[in-house]
């Protein structure tokens, strides 16, 4: 029997800049099904990692904060990337999203900020971002964590 552990990886952002790059060539290797969950605090980066990401998938426009939203969608060249965000959502609240129909959906990418409310649509095989601050105003670290060979297949070469 093999035991599978999470696999991680520690990245330094030195400003919003390459945090939205490394996003971004996390994009470009997402395909339908993908899911990433963002945990950090206010500020800490998760939207504006999610600008990068939907960059590599192809999207062209405008990547804003879904909170009061809850979801938002960006069409990429082939993917569909579904923005989700659930700070002001409670775990009683997450039937009338809609929800089904992005992480239903095998061209969808889900892309979740303030994951904890959503916790029963997500798959095991996810990729987790936790997003820190770092010693100065722009600094972050990104702890990037797999759990199943999907997500350690994104994981390796963002190392
Ligand atoms: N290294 C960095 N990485 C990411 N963002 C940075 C960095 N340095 C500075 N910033 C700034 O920090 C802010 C991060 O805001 P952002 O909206 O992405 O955070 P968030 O985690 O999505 O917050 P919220 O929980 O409110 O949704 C932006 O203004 C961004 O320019
Ligand atoms: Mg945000």
């Amino acid at each position: 029997m093999t035991i599978s552990r999470a696999a991680e990886a520690s990245v330094e952002s030195a400003s919003a800049e390459r945090t939205r790059a490394l996003g971004r060539r996390l994009g470009a290797m997402l395909r339908g099904g993908d899911v990433v969950c963002l945990v950090g605090e206010l500020g800490s980066g998760k939207t504006t990692f999610t600008q990068g990401l939907a960059r590599g998938v192809g999207f062209k426009g405008q990547v804003a904060s879904p909170t009061f939203v809850l979801v938002r969608v960006y069409r990429g060249r082939v993917w569909t990337v579904y923005h989700i965000d659930f700070y002001r959502v409670g775990q009683d609240q997450t039937g009338d999203i809609g929800l089904e129909d992005c992480f239903g959906d095998p061209e969808g990418i889900c892309v979740v900020e303030w994951p904890a409310a959503g916790r029963g649509y997500m798959p095991e095989d996810r990729l987790e971002v936790r997003l820190f601050y770092g010693e100065d105003e722009d600094t972050r670290r990104l702890s990037l964590r797999a759990f199943g060979p999907r997500s350690r297949r994104l994981l390796e070469p963002l190392k």
